[in-house]
């Protein structure tokens, strides 16, 4: 997670790479209890829903044995693993900050969790989103080499002012992204794993396109942060994920510089269908507004 608009460094309390100490022995009975519920919750949804790396991961990394995740204790597997670790922060992080832990095999995560009365509703992204969305993936050989070179690769769009595009490709992966099995589609991001209700709409519903992956398309079309996605991608495998983002992109930036972008609901001729969505639930919210 990362956010613009840091004027200043980290908050008190913090590193100068703004993480904190996780402070596991802190979490009040009530916030395991939080953690227990959302983890029981998703976890009875997933199954048949999440791709098996996501489900693999889930279960070699033990997350529901005591509660809210000690970092401690599933770095050591994690590392093992795929030489990812797991970083507590106090909440979003600058751009930056954010790319240098990913590229160095850091993943930056919300130490605080919800509140039992929000559920299902998040301000920031908090410790379930950012450990039960995000962590299982990283146990997965190819994924963590894609996110490692995500970050290398954030460093670089910012130096070529193409942030904006860039984080279009993370949004539509590592948040919601989709991916081809022989058992059909299944679930990888982690914006739909941890929540309960697009994990059923993302896959399911008849309002939104399925589109075969395609990079440069992608970092032509908008995203939604306030409802679900209009849009979803699948790769037909996470290696194809990974050896699409191999090439230089500094040419794609450059053709990127005068592409119009692509409205969130179109599908153009060369995109590759999946599901043609019938946009009934998001021209239900826009006329609810
Ligand atoms: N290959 C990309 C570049 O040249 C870097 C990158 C890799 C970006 C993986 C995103 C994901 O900028
Ligand atoms: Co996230």
């Amino acid at each position: 997670m990362s956010a613009d608009g840091f004027a200043k460094g980290p908050p008190p309390g913090a590193r100068a790479d703004w993480t904190i100490d996780q402070g596991w022995d802190r979490y009040t009975p009530a916030e395991h209890q939080v953690w227990m519920t959302l983890y029981e919750r998703q976890r009875a949804m997933l199954d048949g829903r999440a791709c098996e790396p996501f489900m693999k991961g889930l279960e070699a990394l033990d997350l529901h044995r005591s509660g809210i995740p000690d970092f401690a204790r599933i770095n050591v597997e994690l590392n093992r693993l795929t030489g990812w670790s797991v970083v507590a922060v106090p909440g979003l992080v600058p751009d930056e900050v954010f790319f240098d832990h990913l590229a160095n095999r850091r993943f930056p995560a919300g130490q605080f969790i919800r509140r039992a009365d929000e559920l299902d509703y998040l301000r920031e992204p908090d410790i379930f989103h950012d450990v039960f969305g995000h962590v299982p993936m990283l146990t997965d050989p190819v994924f963590a080499d894609y996110m490692q070179a995500y970050g290398r690769g954030g460093q670089r769009a910012m130096q070529l002012g193409r942030l904006h595009n860039l984080a279009r490709l993370y949004w539509y992966t590592v948040e919601f992204g989709l991916l081809q099995t022989p058992q059909g589609v299944r679930i990888y991001g982690a914006g739909i794993v941890s929540s309960r209700a697009e994990s059923v709409f993302a896959l399911d519903d008849p309002s939104p396109n399925r589109l075969g992956f395609n990079l440069e398309r992608v970092m032509r079309t908008p995203y939604r942060i306030d409802d679900f996605q209009q849009v979803y991608f699948v790769v037909p495998s996470l290696q194809a994920l990974l050896d699409a983002t191999l090439q230089d992109f500094a040419p794609i930036y450059g053709r990127l510089k005068t592409a119009k972008d692509i409205p969130i609901d179109r599908i153009e001729p060369s995109d590759l269908v999946i599901t043609r969505g019938d946009q009934g639930y998001a021209k239900a919210r826009a006329t609810a507004q």
